[in-house]
């Protein structure tokens, strides 16, 4: 059942084309509109909200980052991401305009129900993605998002993050529909963008065994650091945590912006830095990013850098180089989490460990 490959893991990285086209099936009427099967809440609900508040853990937390950049981009509601386990305990402030915005993709983890559950007695409307039909919180939500990921077994989550961001996207767009917040041919525009996500993921698995051959390069390494900025950031956090959870190696992930702020301190000659470097020329995030870079390259860092097709500014300043398509930065994740995905696993598989069943954990996580 793992369809040739040595773990469920890879074989999900390998289906994520796949899994993301099935997670935008259905999602535009004949004409042109948004919908979303299971939304539940009405359009009167949706233009009430005023604040959106997302609660997830681990991976699903770092799509709800990314999330908030997409829905106040693309609607202006202001968003707060919020680790589940922390939630209920700062007496968070929650009314009826408030969504709580709950990303699981097994549906079954105890924090984020137990967040949920305190959302709803304060009267904030709950909406759940999630990948796991009739689990518990979709059950305890009044509306829901499916994420059509498929089964994932592998404890490290892959296709379920991309599809989470898929369904982060689509309720941005949804949302911004309803709002009124941009026009239909700006939504139409990102859809199709959307739906060309998946050849272009197929694309980046086509370079995996250049990943792999970085990955056997990399089998002593003691630390790894990743750096990003934006969409780019969460890629960083998951990317390091990919690392942490299977190949049991210390990891970080910073925004690059923060390094000078302390980070900057670990930085010692030879140490492995991936940089997710964001699609040039918007908002200088590009220039800050190559700045950032040649300040840890100067302290010998060695850099592994992602960056779009075309992005020449870079070439002086990566030791190694991972070449993204070109999408839009809010995008960019789908297509750059995937050699890190795919890094983490080699790694962890060069280095004798049970890839889809890390010591110490469990795929769903149901105590508290
Ligand atoms: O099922 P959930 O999305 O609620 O799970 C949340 C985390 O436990 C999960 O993402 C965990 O961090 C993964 N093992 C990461 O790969």
């Amino acid at each position: 059942e793992k369809e040739g490959h040595d773990w469920f893991m890879r074989k999900e990285i390998f289906e994520q084309p796949r899994a993301v086209a099935d997670s935008l099936l259905g999602r535009r009427t004949a004409t042109g509109q948004l919908q979303l099967d299971e939304m539940r809440l009405s359009d009167q609900e949706l233009r009430d909200i005023d604040k959106i508040i997302i609660i997830a853990a681990g991976t699903s937390f770092y799509a709800g980052m990314v999330a908030k950049y997409a829905i106040e981009h693309w609607t202006r509601i202001p968003v707060e991401v919020e680790l589940s386990s922390e939630f209920r305990y700062r007496d968070p402030i929650l009314d009826y305009s408030t969504l709580v915005v709950a990303i699981s993709q097994s549906g079954e983890t105890a924090d984020t129900l137990q967040a949920i559950r305190h959302a709803r007695t304060q009267r904030s409307k709950v909406l759940a993605i999630c990948n796991t039909n009739g689990s518990t919180i979709p059950r305890e939500s009044d509306a829901v998002i499916y994420t059509h990921a498929g089964p994932e077994i592998g404890v490290a989550s892959t296709k379920g993050f991309l599809t989470q961001l898929v369904a982060c996207y689509l309720l941005a767009l949804y949302l911004a529909q309803v709002k009124g917040t941009r026009f239909g041919d700006e939504i139409t525009e990102v859809v199709t963008q959307l739906e060309a996500i998946p050849a272009q993921i197929e694309s980046v698995l086509d370079g995996a065994d250049s990943v792999y051959a970085l990955a056997r390069s990399h089998a002593s390494a003691r630390s790894v650091l990743f750096l990003g900025r934006h969409a780019g950031y969460p890629v960083a956090l998951e990317g390091a945590l990919k690392l942490k959870e299977i190949a049991y190696l210390h990891a970080e992930g910073f925004a690059a912006g923060e390094l000078k702020h302390g980070p900057i301190a670990l930085i010692e000659p030879g140490i492995p830095v991936f940089c997710v470097v964001p699609p040039q020329g918007r908002d200088q995030l590009h220039d800050k990013m190559l700045s950032g870079i040649q300040e840890v390259r100067a302290r010998g860092a060695r850099t592994i850098c992602l960056a779009e097709e075309g992005d020449e500014r870079i070439e002086p300043y990566a030791d190694h180089l991972i070449r993204l398509p070109r999408v839009p930065v809010l995008l960019q994740p789908l297509v750059a989490v995937v050699p890190l995905q795919l890094f983490a696993c080699e790694l962890a598989s060069l280095l004798g460990h049970d890839v889809d069943q890390p010591r110490n954990l469990a795929k769903s996580v149901t105590v508290e």
